[in-house]
């Protein structure tokens, strides 16, 4: 959990800890408490801050340990912030056959993505593993927010990520006819 430590910096200790009295006023300080308050930190900052999690566990009588329960447990919930940009890697069949697996793995490698992480450090790209994107033609598929990039292998990869580098630029579809 201490990969968060980066993305903590953004966070105004004093904006949580106000948003955490708010939480305890409305909902109290007990068990039942725990997803409310967990879903006024999501609403809040787009994920669950380690921090405000820490805060519910010291300002209630919610554990540490339900506290991460519901966390994981409900699919509303993220414990990493999400990335500017969205990166959908299809693993559909087509794709899968056509080696989706090692284009995920170049990906990650390529945006330097520790086992469990899920969004770069500087919060510019979440990789998110998808079905079909509706492409089957171009597999292996995946998309960067709304474009599509097609026929994938780990040098397209590259080619495609040294293009993004500077926003908002036209980017050229590899294999894209
Ligand atoms: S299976 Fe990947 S685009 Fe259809």
């Amino acid at each position: 959990m201490d990969t968060h430590g980066q993305h903590m910096a953004s966070i105004d200790p004093v904006k949580l800890q106000n948003l955490i009295t708010q939480g305890l006023q409305r909902y109290g300080g007990q068990a039942d408490a725990c997803l409310p308050l967990l879903q006024l930190l999501q609403e809040e900052y787009g994920y669950l801050p380690l921090e405000g999690l820490r805060l519910i566990a010291e300002q209630t009588q919610i554990s540490g340990r339900q506290i991460y329960g519901v966390a994981t447990f409900y699919a509303q919930f993220r414990l990493m912030p999400e990335g500017k940009h969205r990166i959908k890697v299809c693993h559909g069949t087509a794709c899968h056959v056509r080696h989706a697996q090692q284009v995920t793995l170049a990906l990650r490698k390529l945006l330097n993505l520790a086992d469990e992480e899920n969004t770069t450090q500087d919060l510019e790209y979440t990789v998110e593993e998808v079905a079909c994107l509706g492409c089957c033609s171009m597999a292996p598929v995946m998309s960067i927010d709304q474009k599509v990039y097609g026929n994938l292998t780990p040098m397209a990869l590259s080619k495609i990520f040294n293009q993004t580098a500077t926003p908002n630029t036209t980017k050229t579809t590899p294999g894209d006819h």
